[in-house]
């Protein structure tokens, strides 16, 4: 069979499917293939899956800290029972809600979702294979938005004992003992939810810290928790081997000072960082030139062929749904005739770890590195009376603005505590607006919310905030 349309998408992850949805209100004639389920990593096998099981783990957690004697006033006697079965099928009802939203979204939209695998013979022509025969797509505009995979060390592949994310979100029984390999974001969000759950935790993670893209002072309430709840955390430790015998895996590494060391565990996550998808769909075929392991594009996501597009993890950092997005939606507006780039002031990052980080912008020591004189204003949770009855006042929290010292334009804000993911819109909006310190200052934020140690911590950079002494 052979279908002729405007806007060829492949992929319908976040980036993928934002395009064609867009794409489609537009009036193009779009074709969306995807070779598994519409959603992508994000929505399958991703940030929501993960989101899903960090809320449960939060949930154990919060209810085994009132057994016995309880807390506030409330006792559970018994404490909570744990059944990871029905946990990951809770889990997996969210997935299968969001994915069906997003076929009804496309459908909506009036682009047609081809289920099959996608191979190009040429820039402008796949060959798609769906369970009723192969399918010929030409396209006017093709759109790649194939994702990343997660990376596998040589000597462990993922299989047996060894996981990656994936099988990580669908562990039907509580490993005892998981050893993580990388503590980056997934390692550290699905470690931390691990260890709410009841499982030991150890991580072995090759740089002398973990996080690498925050700052000491951000990242300090997280190795508090990880400390508090005996998880331990191997730095400067590179893992060389893994061998597993019966149900146990012994993970050989060696330390910071060279020393070999061993970690035991029932499973091993790893989790050392994603690859760019490039390989098994035809790109070989197709003239587009690459950026290192990624798909070269310009700021308007366009590749070295002409009418060819790429966009999400496929063409480098940050590798975040909510760039994928923002690209997938501007390139429909492109190919629609609309004047557009992909020029964002900041890209904000969320890590959903206990407690959370938030980053849009340069920290202090980056923007010190850019030559910016800075002033900086931060406010504790502690200080703040809603994250105290909220219990998120306790994990030593906090929001920091950096500013340009000579007109306090805001360049960074960072924050770390509980629920503080649910601010990064505040802050991003501030960066892209160009705000100023007195801009956040002067606005006035409910009382009492968590937002208001943003408008207190521009204060303290403006030299007088109200709720925390000099
Ligand atoms: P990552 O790049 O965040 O962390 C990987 C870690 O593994 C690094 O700290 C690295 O030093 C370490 N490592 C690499 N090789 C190693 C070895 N042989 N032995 C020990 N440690 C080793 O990668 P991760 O966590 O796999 O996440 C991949 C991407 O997914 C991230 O770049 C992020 O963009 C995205 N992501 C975003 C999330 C969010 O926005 N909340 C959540 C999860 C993932």
């Amino acid at each position: 069979m052979e279908r002729k349309c405007k806007v060829l998408v492949v992929g319908a992850g976040p980036g993928g499917y934002v395009a064609a949805i867009r794409a489609g209100q537009l009036g193009l004639k779009t074709i969306i293939v995807e070779g598994d389920r519409a959603g992508g990593t994000c929505l399958i096998r991703g940030c929501i899956p993960s989101k899903a099981v960090i809320h449960a783990a939060s949930r154990f957690e919060e209810l085994g800290a009132h057994a016995g004697a309880g807390e506030m006033g409330i006792s559970l006697p018994d404490g909570p029972l744990l059944n990871m079965g029905a946990l990951v099928a809770w889990k997996e009802s969210i997935v299968d809600k969001l994915n069906s939203g997003v076929e009804t979204l496309l459908k909506k939209a009036g682009v047609e979702l081809l289920q099959g695998w996608a191979t190009f013979r040429d820039g402008k022509t796949c060959d798609v294979r769906t369970a009723d025969g192969s399918v010929s797509v030409t396209a006017e505009h093709v759109i790649l938005a194939t994702g990343s995979r997660a990376t596998e060390l040589p000597f462990m592949p993922f299989g047996g004992n060894i996981i990656s994310s994936t099988e990580a979100l669908e562990l039907k029984e509580l490993p005892r003992k998981l050893v993580i390999i990388g503590a980056g974001y997934i390692g550290l969000e699905l470690g931390i939810a691990y260890r709410k759950l009841g499982c030991e935790v150890e991580f072995i993670e090759a740089l002398d810290r973990i996080l690498p893209l925050y700052d000491a002072e951000l990242l300090r309430p997280i190795s508090m928790w990880l400390r508090k709840h005996k998880v331990p955390v191997h730095l400067g430790a590179k893992a060389t081997a893994a061998k597993t015998r019966g149900k146990t895996t012994t993970v050989e590494f060696t330390d910071a000072d060279g020393k070999p060391q061993k970690a035991k565990g029932d499973r091993v996550l790893v989790t050392v960082g994603r690859r760019p998808c490039t390989e098994d769909w035809g790109l070989e075929n197709m003239a587009v030139d690459l950026d290192g392991p990624f798909v070269r594009v310009d700021s308007r996501c366009r590749t070295s062929m002409r009418n060819v597009w790429a966009i999400g993890d496929l063409v480098g950092e940050p590798m975040l749904a909510h760039k994928a997005s923002a690209q997938g939606e501007m390139v429909a507006e492109i190919i629609a005739g609309h004047r557009r780039e992909f020029d964002p002031v900041a890209i904000p990052a969320v890590c959903f770890t206990e407690p959370e980080i938030v980053g849009v912008g340069l920290t202090p020591a980056e923007a010190e590195e850019a030559g910016i004189a800075t002033t900086i204003g931060k406010f504790p949770f502690g200080a703040s009376g809603r994250a105290l009855a909220m219990q998120a006042g306790v994990d030593s929290g906090f929001v920091r603005i950096t500013a340009r010292r000579d007109d306090n334009v805001i360049v960074g804000i960072h924050a770390v505590g509980a629920h503080v993911a649910e601010l990064s819109g505040e802050f991003a909006h501030a960066l892209e607006m160009g705000a100023r310190l007195e801009d956040i200052a002067g606005t006035i934020h409910v009382h009492p919310t968590l937002t208001e140690a943003f408008a207190e911590a521009a204060l303290a950079g403006l030299g007088h905030a109200i709720h925390v002494a000099k």
